[in-house]
């Protein structure tokens, strides 16, 4: 069910009035290991916090499509109760109209989107976790390491990373200040 929307969500400076639930994508590289947790973490925070949001997650590579998510990933989610549903896709071009805020995992996640992405409106939607944590004022830490091929302990800590990030970016969307774009250190 979807609760009618019309939120003002400054983007670069302009304001976008929106109808209907919000479209998020959690973007990694693979789509098995961090999109998918971020996209299960955060719909669990979002249906408690009552956010009118669609979600989905994707990759930028196409190795894993199809897939289930990595053993560590599900794992862990089972271990904190947060169900995970979910089959591995590409996030192409075409997806940037799909969705409006497009939320990578790392820079080099950023960077890959910011080609992919076919004009400045795209560019403007994407974003990092990172940006969302509540402490990252302190830390200055904007990326979600990848934890592929890293022992259990790894997907631990992504958990622990992704937990407050995914409840930053809630009280986010609740404040409307879901704002673009990552900082990669470039312009474009
Ligand atoms: P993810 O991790 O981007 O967090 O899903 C990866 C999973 C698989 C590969 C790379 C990263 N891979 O090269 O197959």
């Amino acid at each position: 069910m979807h609760i009618a929307r019309a939120v003002a969500l400054p983007l670069s400076g302009r304001c976008v009035v929106q109808t209907g639930p919000m479209r998020i994508v959690f973007v990694c590289l693979g789509n098995i290991c961090r999109s998918p947790a971020a996209e299960a973490i955060f719909a669990a925070q979002a249906q408690q916090a009552g956010l009118d949001v669609e979600i989905e997650s994707a990759g930028t590579g196409s190795w894993h499509i199809g897939e289930q998510p990595h053993q560590g990933t599900r794992q862990e989610a089972r271990s904190r109760d947060i169900a995970v549903d979910h089959l591995g896709q590409q996030f192409t071009s075409s997806d940037f109209g799909r969705f409006d805020v497009v939320v990578a995992m790392d820079s080099s996640n950023v960077s890959d989107l910011l080609d992919l992405a076919p004009d400045r409106e795209s560019r403007d939607k994407v974003v990092r976790m990172g940006q969302f944590a509540p402490d990252v004022q302190r830390t200055g830490v904007l990326d979600v390491p990848d934890p592929y091929g890293k022992p259990q302990q790894a997907f631990s800590a992504m958990f622990d990373q992704l937990e407050p990030a995914a409840a930053g970016l809630v009280a986010a969307i609740q404040n409307g200040s879901v704002a673009g774009r990552a900082s990669v250190g470039d312009d474009r």
